[in-house]
């Protein structure tokens, strides 16, 4: 309800974590050599399943802020068939990306037309630092085509692995799926998590986080503009916690990730989110931690690396 769609308990399976949620999505609705419509750059994951799915790739061009570039994904639609959308909805990994409610309407009307499935990944919607989270797109059409997917992963904690998927009209494709693949997800940390959520303190545990994470995030944006090359441009999310660093054309960030992991330092390189190795120029920096001079020292040593190769 809170979404702005109410599910009963029967309209949602628990997963393990939002990859399996995903992975259900997917191998309900597509099958081995199907192809898959992705923003681009995308989440590394989302490439990994597919590939391992034997699934293609359609990449779509899409703007930091629009989102999906509408008009190119409909001519592409006219062009050959596509089995199955997946998004990760609200600020995007890796642009961080929340596309406004009319553009995300308009791509719905148009997956209506060509009956083409949306997969919704809403890992990040909690994370929000206006006041309202992004609608995700199964309140806009009402769960009609819609195979909402998310998880406890960024909000409260990654190693308790409990997503879940509302797959409404896909419901007996993904349940027999979960059947054969794991059964049914532990019990123990859901009942963990459903005393915490009784107990009321996920608002409270939320608000500090939001918090927290946009204070992090400022941090890093300042660090960088601080020490990487004056050409440098870094995205401005309005949630989640990872910053999308572009860097001139011709600008390696795999010879940087080299160079970096020599000092310790980890970042994740741009060609990781497309599947034909785009934004090599580009990384994602993640504001996860807590900020510290330790971590501030690391940005200031990747800048001045960056620096160098520019040179
Ligand atoms: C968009 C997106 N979806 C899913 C995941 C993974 O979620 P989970 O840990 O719940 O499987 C991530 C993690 O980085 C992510 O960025």
């Amino acid at each position: 309800m809170r979404i702005g769609h109410a599910l009963s308990p029967d309209d949602v399976v628990i997963t393990n974590g939002c990859t399996e949620a995903f992975t259900l999505a997917l191998s309900a609705v597509a099958r081995p050599g199907d192809t898959i419509a992705v923003e681009s750059p995308t989440y590394f994951g989302f490439l990994h399943t597919l590939e391992v799915l034997g699934l293609k790739v359609l990449e779509l061009p899409t703007d930091p802020v629009e989102g999906i570039h509408i008009e190119a994904f409909a001519r592409l639609l006219d062009a050959a068939p596509v089995a199955a959308c997946l998004l990760s909805s609200s600020f995007s990994n890796p642009l961080g990306v929340s596309m406004p409610d009319a553009r995300k309407r308009e791509l719905l009307a148009l997956l209506a037309r060509h009956d083409v499935p949306l997969i919704e990944d809403d890992v990040y919607g909690d994370i929000h630092f206006a006041r309202e989270r992004p609608t995700p797109f199964i309140a806009l059409d009402g769960g009609a085509n819609t195979l909402y997917c998310s998880s406890f992963s960024k909000s409260l904690a990654p190693g308790y692995r409990v997503g879940w998927i509302a797959p409404g009209k896909y419901a007996q494709q993904v349940v027999d799926r979960k059947l054969a693949f794991s059964l049914c997800s532990p019990v123990l940390p859901q009942v963990a998590l459903a005393d915490f959520l009784a107990s009321g303190a996920y608002d409270a545990h939320m608000r500090r986080l939001r918090r927290l994470l946009e204070e992090n995030l400022r941090h890093l944006t300042r660090a960088i503009e601080a020490s990487f090359p004056a050409e440098t441009r870094v995205s401005r999310p309005a949630g989640g916690f990872a910053l999308w660093v572009e860097l001139p054309r011709g600008f390696d960030s795999r010879a940087l990730f080299d160079a970096a992991l020599e000092l310790g330092i980890c970042f994740a390189p741009g060609d990781v989110f497309s599947a034909s190795r785009r934004f090599r120029n580009c990384l994602r920096l993640s504001a996860g931690w807590s900020w510290s001079e330790r971590i501030e020292e690391g940005v200031r040593r990747l800048g001045t690396l960056a620096r160098r190769q520019h040179i």
